[in-house]
Parts: structure tokens; sequence; C-alpha cells
């Protein structure tokens, strides 16, 4: 059961290992006051991810929490109370270097990365086509790691790359499931619960709405099941929001059969993390049954997201948000703002008793391209 994956006592474990590395910090959780009364709802309150391990994304909890249980496996070790250092020596041992081998659209790659580096192996990181240099760059800072970018797409690079991890035995580390390969994701999306531990532990009211952004929905569907675990039947409604270029689980939704279906697009999007037409496997049937509501969205939205959140109103902090990161408040502000969708608000409660929480996944994590959107360059 879903629930027992993600819960408040998995979410312990999972912490206690995040807490044994050296620069670990919850991140901030942010009131935007003077936002949420322009809106007209009670509280926005933002989880800042691009501050989290240095890493400018909240992808390196799964990744980093998915190694250390693929590592105790391997040695036999009790993930309750093995250390990292307990890996470490016997990483040392080794004749053989230990590979990973994961594809990425960048955050993931980079938390692989760096990983590795925690525990002294080595990661291969595939890239989709039209990856910017900028984010292979920051992969190849982040750890011992070589990056390749290969002429596909990311859904056929995650094929590409799972051949490549059989041929050398490379172990795959990867962030979205298929039937047969659910281990790994699964520990995965519980590193992700680290995020919404830290939430639920400083939060003193209970969300109304919960915005989560998609790709492969791994992330979203970890904190939506966490949520009804922890909120029972106060579990805040949840809306999920995806790039019209990859809206795999609108469509999935819209074709109300109960299956997860893949979308293929010729259009590209600026929102790279969630560039992805194939739902994870684990993920679902949970946002399938916990998810209210279901946004896919034009890459203006995100646009918007990015300059509200770089320049906030009174006293109301700045947050550095990506592409990827600020799809949840720029559909959020398309909502709330346009005189015409006044029956969407109505339909989803959206009102003066409403606090709306938000995830900013990921900071600049192309810091060229971030510059040229919050300051309006060749948009
Ligand atoms: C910044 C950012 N936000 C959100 C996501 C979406 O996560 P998931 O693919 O688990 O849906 C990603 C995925 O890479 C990401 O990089």
């Amino acid at each position: 059961m879903a629930s027992d994956h993600f819960n408040s006592q998995a979410a312990k474990q999972v912490c206690a290992f995040h807490k044994q590395i050296r620069n670990y910090a919850a991140t901030p959780l942010l009131s935007l006051s003077a936002l949420a009364a322009s809106w007209g709802v009670k509280d926005i309150f933002v989880k800042d991810e691009a501050k989290r391990f240095g890493l400018k994304a909240f992808k390196g909890l799964g990744g980093s929490y998915a190694m250390f249980r693929i590592l105790c496996e391997r040695f036999l070790l009790d993930p309750e109370t093995a250390s990292i250092d307990d890996i470490k020596k016997r990483v040392k041992r080794m004749k053989q270097p230990l590979d990973f081998i994961t594809c990425t659209d960048g955050n993931h790659g980079k938390g692989v990365s760096w990983a590795a580096g925690l525990f002294d192996c080595w990661a291969h990181i595939f890239m989709p086509a039209g990856t910017v240099e900028a984010r292979a760059e920051a992969i190849r800072n982040a750890g011992p790691a070589e990056v390749i970018i290969t002429e596909m797409n990311y859904d056929d690079t995650v094929r590409y790359a799972k051949a490549v991890s059989e041929k050398n035995s490379w172990i795959l580390i990867q962030d979205t499931s298929w039937e047969g390969y659910e281990t790994i994701p699964t520990w995965i999306m519980q590193g992700y619960l680290t995020m919404v531990q830290e939430i639920t532990d400083e939060l003193k009211t209970i969300p109304t709405h919960l915005f989560l952004q998609a790709g492969v929905g791994s992330m979203a569907a970890a904190v939506v099941a966490y949520m009804a675990d922890y909120y029972g039947k106060n579990k805040p409604e949840t809306v999920i929001v995806e790039p019209e270029a990859a809206g795999c689980f609108y469509a999935s939704i819209k074709a109300d059969d109960g299956k997860a279906h893949s979308v293929e697009s010729n259009e590209s999007t600026i929102m790279a993390g969630l560039n992805c037409g194939t739902p994870c496997s684990v993920a679902w049937p949970i946002l399938r049954d916990q998810a209210e509501y279901y946004v896919s969205c034009k890459d203006h939205a995100t646009e918007t997201g990015m300059r509200t959140y770089a320049y906030p109103l009174a006293d109301d902090p700045v947050i550095v948000s990506g592409e990827s990161g600020a799809a949840t408040l720029g559909a959020a502000q398309t909502i709330m703002a346009d005189k015409e969708l006044e029956d969407i608000r109505k339909m989803m409660r959206l009102n003066e008793d409403s606090v709306l929480l938000f995830i900013n996944t990921e900071g600049d994590t192309d810091p060229e391209n971030y510059q040229n959107i919050i300051t309006e360059k060749n948009y």
C-alpha cells in the first residue's frame, strides 16, 4: 500500500539519513502574505527547495536516499542504523568501483552525481537532446560523474540508459518506475519525504490547497500520499500542474479509463524538469485516486510565476525560482487573476479561507535563461 511507503514512519527514517549529511539543513518555509492579500486568500506558503544542499533543487533528496538503500542492501546493512561512514568503508574495500547510471533532464542527475560523491562511487548521467550546457556542467561539478547528452528525447533516453546499465552491469537509479522496476524509484520517492516532513513539522495551519508540479509525478505522488496519511480527512485538495507540451497526467485523467497514458508532442517547453511524457507507474495510482485537479499550462504561465517570485509585493521575501519551480505559482496566479475563471475558482473553493501551499522545486538551474526571463530579455 502506498500509505505504508509514504507515511510519517517512513519519513522519520529518511530524515534521519539526510541529517547525517554534513550540510543538511531544513529548507525555508516562507509566507507570502502580501501576495495572499492581493489574491484574496488567507495565506500562501512556499517551501523553498532552491536552498537544498547547495544543489538548487529538491532532487538530491531522492537520489541520495535511494543510493543509501541500494548500498545498505548490497552490504547487508540495516538502513535503520547504518551510517554513511559504514558504507564508505565497505566501498573502499571493493576491488571494482561501484557505478550508477541514470537519465535526467538536469536536477535528478545532479542529485545522483552529488550522492555518488557522498559514498565514493561513480555516476554515468545521460541527458536528452536540447540539454543546455549549464545543466550538464552543474552535474559534472556536483560530484564524480560523466555526462552524455544523447540525440533522443527524455523518454527514449531513459530506455537507452536502462539498456546501457544492463550491458555494463551498472546500477540504474532512475526517478521513474515501470513494471518490474519499482523498488529503486520507490526509495527515490521516499527520499522526497524529508521535504514534506519539514513542512508539516513547521506549518502551524493545515493548508487547504496544495499545488504540485509533475514531470513523471514521483515527487507529487510522494507528497500527496504523505499529506493524506498525515492530515487524514483534512488533507489539502491537490492541484497537479504540468506543461502543455508534456501533460501526461492531464491526458490520463481526461481519458477517464483509470489507466496511465503517455503523450508525445512536437512542442518544446522551458520547464525542462517537467518535460516527461510517461507517468511513473508507482505515482500514477496515487495521483489518480488522491489529486483533485489537473492543470496543463503554457510556458508563459511559469514565466509569470518566476517574475512574481523574483519581484515580491510589500515585505514578502524574494524567491529565486526556475522554470520548473515556478509553474505552480504561475498557474495559480492565472486562475486567481483571470476574471473569466470565476467558476473555476468557485469549483476549487479558492476563497478568503484558503491557505495555499507551493513547493519551489528549483532555483536558477539555467542562470542565463532565468535572468532573461525575469528581466524579460527576448521575451
Ligand atoms: C525542478 C523540478 N521540479 C519538479 C520536477 C518533477 O518531479 P517528477 O518528475 O517526480 O514529477 C522535477 C523533475 O525532474 C524537477 O527537476
